[in-house]
């Protein structure tokens, strides 16, 4: 087991009496890892704030995830004068990855992709660096790098972000608040056009594996049909509830679809295949071929949008900054506690911590029996089944 700073096991809660673990820690590394989303600035300047406020630590950036800590030169401290004004700024100052898994690294050589571990080199930079802990802002992928890191030895802490919202261990991450309302207000104008229009209205939303955005979204901005991975649909249905709706005069309609829905006797659209990343498969194209299917054979006309990474920008919603700060000072007094090997987490009210591995063992994917699901099917939305 390799050690760095810190001469606690992760996932040792602190002993009250021992004043060492406060006393080692002296300079923690912070890096966001996965796609971007609106908050992690916000996180990256409560951890920062609180590290020198509470602490009088160093905080150390890693810039584009894990890839900052393979390379020379893409790390740099971060004092107040560097979080000022970022509460408010979608993406992330310190640049993110989603293509940069350390224990598989992936490069290309002469065509051929190539797998390597390049782990030690991590652990060797953090030495270099002398970074005491290490706080990881990402999702399941990400997440996933630091609990392995974590059973090395590595200090490290967890803080959960996607829009997608499917990490389970946490009531909700950061982000998906704000990308459900770019979806929705995204939503209300595609309608106006729709019904001045008389179309049928296609907007495909993120959602790999879990609908919560289509979903959420699709609630609050009306929709009529809302197709998600969790309900493989019929299209078939989906026809009928189209042409119910034209028979009593309604001839636009709204359809919301995740990215990752896929018809019953079907498979999921893949746009395209990035050889380099831990997932490779990139989703898209489902709202193209429901808008051509609804137009050839109901002779309505029906047009898609995608909203893609428009979702994943913008300004923080302010239950997102709230959120987001108050999960950065988590992860802080997590370190501060020697609690390491966990990912800090919503838990109503209150800000809590589980182990890493637990977080990462599952998605958290939409149950049909949940309360959101029934409303909607109560006011006639159709999912497709
Ligand atoms: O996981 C977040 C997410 O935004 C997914 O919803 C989406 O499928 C994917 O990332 C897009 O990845 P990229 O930014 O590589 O296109």
């Amino acid at each position: 087991m390799i050690l760095i700073g810190l001469t606690e096991l992760p996932g040792k809660t602190k002993d009250e009496n021992d004043p060492m673990i406060k006393q080692d820690v002296k300079k923690i590394g912070l890096l966001t890892g996965g796609g971007d989303c609106p908050g992690l600035n916000a996180v990256i300047r409560a951890v920062v704030k609180a590290a020198i406020l509470q602490h009088g630590w160093k905080v150390i950036g890693i810039e584009d995830g894990f890839g900052g800590l393979l390379t020379h030169g893409k790390t740099r401290p971060l004092l107040f004068e560097h979080v000022k004004g970022i509460l408010d700024k979608g993406g992330t100052i310190l640049g993110s990855c989603n293509r940069t898994n350390p224990f598989e690294y992936k490069f290309k050589t002469n065509g051929k992709v190539i797998t390597e571990d390049r782990s030690p080199i991590v652990i060797e930079m953090l030495k270099e660096l002398e970074i005491d802990a290490l706080i990881v802002i990402g999702g399941d992928g990400t997440l996933s790098i630091a609990h392995k890191l974590s059973k090395m030895g590595v200090p490290v802490v967890g803080v959960p972000k996607t829009i997608d919202n499917d990490l389970a261990s946490t009531d909700i991450t950061f982000g998906f608040d704000t990308a459900i309302n770019t979806a929705t207000e995204a939503i209300d104008k595609i309608r106006t056009t729709g019904e001045s229009h008389h179309r049928v209205m296609v907007v495909e939303v993120m959602g790999r594996y879990a609908g919560w955005i289509a979903l959420q979204a699709g609630v609050a901005g009306g929709a009529d049909i809302i197709l998600i991975p969790e309900i493989p649909f019929s299209l078939e249905k989906v026809f009928h509830v189209i042409k119910e709706r034209s028979k009593t005069g309604k001839h636009d309609s709204i359809i919301v679809v995740a990215e990752g829905a896929r018809p019953k006797d079907g498979d999921r659209f893949v746009k395209r295949i990035v050889e380099e990343s831990p997932d490779s498969i990139r989703l898209g194209g489902i709202g193209e071929m429901l808008a051509n299917r609804i137009s050839d054979e109901l002779e309505i006309e029906s047009r898609e949008t995608v909203l893609g990474h428009i979702q994943r920008g913008g300004t923080p919603s302010a239950f997102d900054r709230i959120l987001s700060t108050r999960l950065g000072v988590g992860a802080v007094n997590l370190i501060s506690e020697g609690n390491f090997g966990k990912m800090v987490c919503l838990k109503t009210p209150r800000i809590e911590a589980v182990p890493l591995g637990d977080a990462v063992k599952q998605l958290k994917k939409v149950s049909l029996d949940l309360d959101i699901v029934q409303a909607a099917r109560a006011i006639g939305v159709n999912f497709g089944d």
